[in-house]
């Protein structure tokens, strides 16, 4: 069950805590509210340097099978005080600092890929030099005594990536690819492949199917899929792991868009569990809530508390009822995908 302390990090998420993210449930005030400004102050050296360079690698960095910018033990334990990464002491002979510099031996010369490190300080994006890291490395302490230790303090918030959210969306709702593309066709790969127009369809550009212009000929989903924050490692973009109003937008309109068809689609038990469109709470009032409490657990992975139902009841269900209840069920599902313990993990 998540905590008081996860949903005031998924809180400050929404307004966007950028480099800091990573550390949102850790400095608090002694009300126990997030101590604003004081948020992004490094708690070592090391953590100076994970901050100060977190703006150029971050985004390839907070997750995946290099999560160096997850968290300070992840950045000690897998780049710090990791030998063939950085050699205490030595920054020359350090593969951190030849990265930086362009000059790393092997399949990955420069990081980050694509765009030297001296243009990110040139344009103010990253303050730290090169020259700086280097002394960094210099002094370098010893690692600390307990770094192999699990810590129950390192728990951390963070947004899911635009990946996350559209796998897990279509595993919800019970959508799968041939809800938007063709794949029935024996052809489907070499054709034109967007079956439903304007249903938002989100992919990602890097991902297959979908690597060619001609697979994914509406390029909107790959739009999409980046406002939602995602990358595209094919353009050397990065992920955004800032819960911005451009994810925001998308978010609002693609869960409005694939509640509908997941509301719409024949046999779908997903968001109609234990009612039909016939069912309203005047009519099957103990089914319509049965069916939100099991909607509010699908989606969010926890069983709604009384006061938490009776609002989204009340506030969401009941005025788009009054309308149609197709929509009330379409309203209510988007707006549990918008809810703070959807978009965090
Ligand atoms: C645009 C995406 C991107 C950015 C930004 C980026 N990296 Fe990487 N990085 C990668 C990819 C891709 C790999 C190799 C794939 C993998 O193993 O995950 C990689 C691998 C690495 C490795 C491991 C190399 C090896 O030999 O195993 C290190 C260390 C690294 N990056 C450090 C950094 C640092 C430090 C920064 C910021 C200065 C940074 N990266 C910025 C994408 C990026």
């Amino acid at each position: 069950m998540r905590t008081l302390r996860s949903l005031l990090g998924a809180v400050a998420l929404a307004f966007g805590l950028g480099a800091c993210f990573g550390d949102v449930s850790h400095p608090q005030g002694g009300d126990g509210t997030p101590d604003g400004g004081d948020t992004c102050a490094a708690s070592s050296d090391n953590d100076a340097v994970r901050l100060a360079l977190a703006p150029a690698c971050e985004g390839c960095h907070v997750n995946g099978n290099k999560p160096f910018f997850a968290s300070l033990a992840a950045f000690e334990s897998g780049l710090v005080y990791n030998e063939r990464f950085v050699k205490r002491g030595d920054p020359e002979g350090s593969v951190l600092v030849q990265m930086l510099k362009g000059t790393a031996p092997g399949s990955y010369a420069q990081m980050p890929p694509g765009q030297p490190y001296e243009q990110l300080v040139a344009s103010g994006r990253v303050t730290m030099t090169i020259s700086q890291v280097e002394a960094w490395i210099r002094d370098l302490k010893a690692p600390p005594a307990q770094l192999e230790t699990p810590s129950p303090e390192e728990f951390r918030v963070r947004r899911l990536s635009a990946e996350e959210m559209v796998v897990s969306l279509m595993d919800q709702l019970g959508l799968t690819l041939e809800d938007f593309v063709s794949t029935s066709n024996p052809d489907w790969r070499n054709r034109a492949y967007v079956v439903n127009w304007g249903k938002f369809f989100i992919w990602p550009g890097d991902w297959s199917p979908g690597i060619s212009g001609e697979y994914v000929s509406d390029l909107r989903t790959v739009e999409r899929f980046e406002a939602l924050g995602g990358g595209n490692s094919l353009a050397y973009r990065k992920k955004d792991t800032t819960f911005g109003p451009s994810a925001g937008q998308a978010l609002v309109q693609v869960s409005q868009a694939w509640c509908g068809r997941a509301v719409d689609k024949p046999n779908n038990k997903a968001v109609l569990r234990f009612v039909t469109l016939a069912d309203t709470s005047t009519k099957n009032p103990d089914a319509v809530q049965k069916n939100l409490r099991n909607l509010y657990l699908r989606m969010l992975g926890q069983p709604p508390d009384d006061a938490e139902l009776k609002a989204l009841y009340e506030q969401v269900y009941l005025p788009l009822e009054a309308q149609s209840a197709r929509l009330a069920w379409v309203g209510t599902c988007a707006a549990l995908i918008r809810h703070p313990l959807w978009i965090t993990y």
